[in-house]
């Protein structure tokens, strides 16, 4: 694949109309899903992206056939086979982890490479493995690979020692078929965690408690295959809304059907001046570019999400005042701060607070992407600093951005690929 370097230039106002790609995160666990039935499933707006090619190289290799048009994404499991997944392939997508409940209640054994991902943390899969111990599975990590096997899946009572969004898809992906009820307290209520909950309900599973914090599922056994129309991605629509709060805008995201998953975003950015108002069929952004600064904390949904924390400490630099960021999940979601140095940015940082300052006079220069998100936020940094800037290493915003640079040229930035 070849790497594009993004060119982007000061930006002084955007304006012009979006359509919202659909969700990566919502997609990605319900890909795996498909395992859980053996039929065809047709799965709609599908955003294509990195993250979902290496998912649908994963299925392959268990002989799904998949075919994508038109964000239209069509898995067939009536053939599939069991084989081990290579790290070569699972390390290139943290999601691959969200194959090991829907194969051990396929084939009741797996054996799959450590999942990779973006470098935002040590991100370790402890919370998965013991709440698959308790459903009967012995498994383990041995070097870069995960076994696990088990004679049949029971069901239990399972607390979770922090609400893992990963964790939560793959047991509540595991108890549908598992004999028996599963009790999963403190689970993740994040929207994709909802989605996969209604798209499971859709192919026979039987949950109850979805959205809250404790889910009950009875198991049934073998599910049937169902198609299912993506959401939005809310993160990729927080992005252009939050770049609102550094550039002058007018600009209309569409595809936007229900703000409910956005709420938190939303109000996070009207408190700062930005007036977002949903219309009949897309959200209207208008802002002066000229915000107020405060204090921000991420958390678990419905909490601000930790993914657009560099977006907001890129944008919170326009501020009028300080402003103290504070990020509570990934310990290395900070790191954007090196890379807006570059800018002639500076921060005051303690541990994972960031404090910004005022009055930042940013001129371009080369950023280097190292992280989806980090690299979403370089680009904005590049439309806010004097003159011209590139971002290299783009192949790490091409896994969850389906094409930034079309999406911000639409609304009239001054970025093209080089
Ligand atoms: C998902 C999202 C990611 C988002 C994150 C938190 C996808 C594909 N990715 O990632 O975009 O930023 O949720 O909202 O949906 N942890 C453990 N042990 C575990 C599992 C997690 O200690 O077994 C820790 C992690 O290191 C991290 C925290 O729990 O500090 C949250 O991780 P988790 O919710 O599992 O995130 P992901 O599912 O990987």
């Amino acid at each position: 694949m070849v790497m594009k370097v993004i060119c982007v230039k000061k930006t002084d106002t955007l304006k012009g109309n979006v359509t919202i790609q659909g969700s990566k995160n919502t997609v990605l666990p319900i890909m795996a899903a498909t395992l859980l039935g053996s039929g065809v499933s047709v799965i709609y707006n599908c955003p294509m992206i990195e993250d979902v090619a290496v998912m649908c190289q994963l299925l392959e290799c268990l002989k799904a056939k998949i075919t994508m048009e038109n964000h239209t994404l069509t898995i067939d499991t009536r053939n599939v086979q069991y084989a081990a997944l290579p790290c070569s392939l699972t390390s290139k997508l943290r999601s691959s982890v969200l194959l090991l409940g829907p194969m051990l209640a396929r084939w009741k054994k797996v054996e799959l490479g450590v999942p990779g991902g973006c470098a935002i943390g040590l991100r370790p899969i402890d919370i998965h493995l013991q709440g698959f111990r308790k459903m009967n599975v012995d498994i383990d990590v041995q070097g870069d690979v995960v076994t696990g096997s088990t004679y049949y899946l029971q069901g239990g009572v399972i607390q979770l020692r922090f609400p893992s969004v990963g964790a939560t898809e793959n047991l509540i992906m595991t108890a549908v078929v598992a004999k028996g009820r599963t009790i999963l307290r403190g689970v993740a209520k994040e929207p994709e965690i909802i989605e996969l909950c209604n798209y499971l309900i859709s192919m026979g599973a039987l949950i109850e408690g979805v959205g809250t914090d404790i889910l009950t599922i009875k198991g049934t056994g073998q599910l049937s295959s169902c198609d299912y129309c993506n959401t939005y991605d809310r993160i990729v629509a927080g992005t252009y809304l939050l770049a609102a709060v550094a550039i002058p805008s007018d600009i209309r995201l569409y595809g936007i059907d229900d703000i409910g998953y956005m709420k938190n975003i939303i109000h996070i950015v009207s408190d700062m001046g930005i007036n977002v108002i949903k219309r009949d069929n897309y959200l209207s952004v208008q802002s002066f570019g000229k915000v107020s600064g405060g204090s921000f904390r991420t958390g678990i949904y419905p909490d601000f999400p930790t993914d657009l924390l560099p977006i907001l400490i890129t944008v919170l630099m326009q501020a009028e005042q300080v402003s103290r960021i504070e990020e509570t999940i990934f310990e290395n979601r900070l790191s954007i701060i090196r890379e807006l140095a570059k800018l002639g940015a500076t921060f005051d940082v303690l541990d994972r607070v960031v404090q910004t300052r005022c009055n930042y006079r940013l001129c371009g220069n080369t950023l280097v992407a190292t992280d989806l998100r980090q690299g979403a936020a370089l680009v904005i940094a590049g439309m806010m600093s004097e003159g011209k800037s590139f971002v290299t290493n783009t192949r790490y915003i091409a896994r969850g951005y389906e094409d930034i640079v079309k999406d911000l040229q639409k609304l009239g930035a001054n970025i093209e690929y080089v």
